[in-house]
């Protein structure tokens, strides 16, 4: 399972870079909303940080619009994947990024009707937000398993990137279930690692340690 960061904060990218398990970012208006400096500008500083697909996000909902926006990102750099959301000017504007090979997450995705449109339009990922299915209490994972099986069934090779992480769980029933791609906030990533047994159980070792050091 791939690893993606969910955040436009150069800071975390290092920080989850240096752990050398990092493979892509995603961002989104929002998160973009929460930083300082050009998007353009953002975008390129994570470009040099990570190598690996990083996600951008159009504004435009129209067409023509979608196009503009998207060709002027992924011009930015190599590995710029437009982020497209799942409404009828973005499954067309998906069609002619793939024919462009412009590759495309398909963002905000909540059905797997949506899922399976987003495959045929030709998008490398697709986006769906587990997290606010489980806010409206609906099984986000169980979007999850429906998009995977529909994608076997018919050897679709657009991405299941799982977004809308909010905990460890969802890391791990999202990579049993064999999706492609996680992608998380910062503070999921820094959890993934901890456990209060290898605290103890190291705490324990470096104090015996202490006492044979020396001889
Ligand atoms: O990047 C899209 C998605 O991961 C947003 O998550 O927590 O705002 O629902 P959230």
């Amino acid at each position: 399972m791939k690893f993606f960061i969910d955040t436009a904060n150069v800071g975390e990218i290092k920080q989850a870079a240096a752990l050398g398990v990092l493979d892509g970012v995603t961002t989104n208006p929002s998160l973009v909303a929460k930083e300082t400096g050009k998007f353009e500008d953002i975008l390129r500083q994570i470009c040099e940080i990570v190598d690996g697909p990083i996600s951008a996000e159009v504004a435009a909902i129209d067409y023509e619009g979608m196009l503009r926006e998207g060709r002027t990102l992924a011009a930015l750099h190599k590995n710029i994947v437009v982020k497209v959301p799942c409404i009828k000017t973005g499954l067309q504007a998906t069609k002619t990024f793939a024919e462009e090979g412009i590759g495309v997450n398909m963002t905000l995705v909540f059905s797997p009707t949506q899922a399976l449109l987003a495959a045929k339009a030709g998008a490398r990922f697709v986006s769906p937000f587990i997290g606010r299915l489980d806010d409206i209490s609906e099984d986000g994972m169980n979007l999850i398993e429906q998009i995977v099986g529909i994608y076997d069934n018919y050897a679709f090779e657009t991405e299941v990137l799982v977004a809308s992480v909010r905990h460890p769980l969802h890391v791990v029933q999202a990579a049993l279930i064999g999706a492609d791609v996680c992608t998380m906030p910062f503070n999921v990533i820094d959890k993934l690692i901890q456990h209060p047994l290898t605290d103890l159980g190291l705490a324990k070792f470096l104090a015996d340690w202490e006492k044979v050091k020396n001889r």
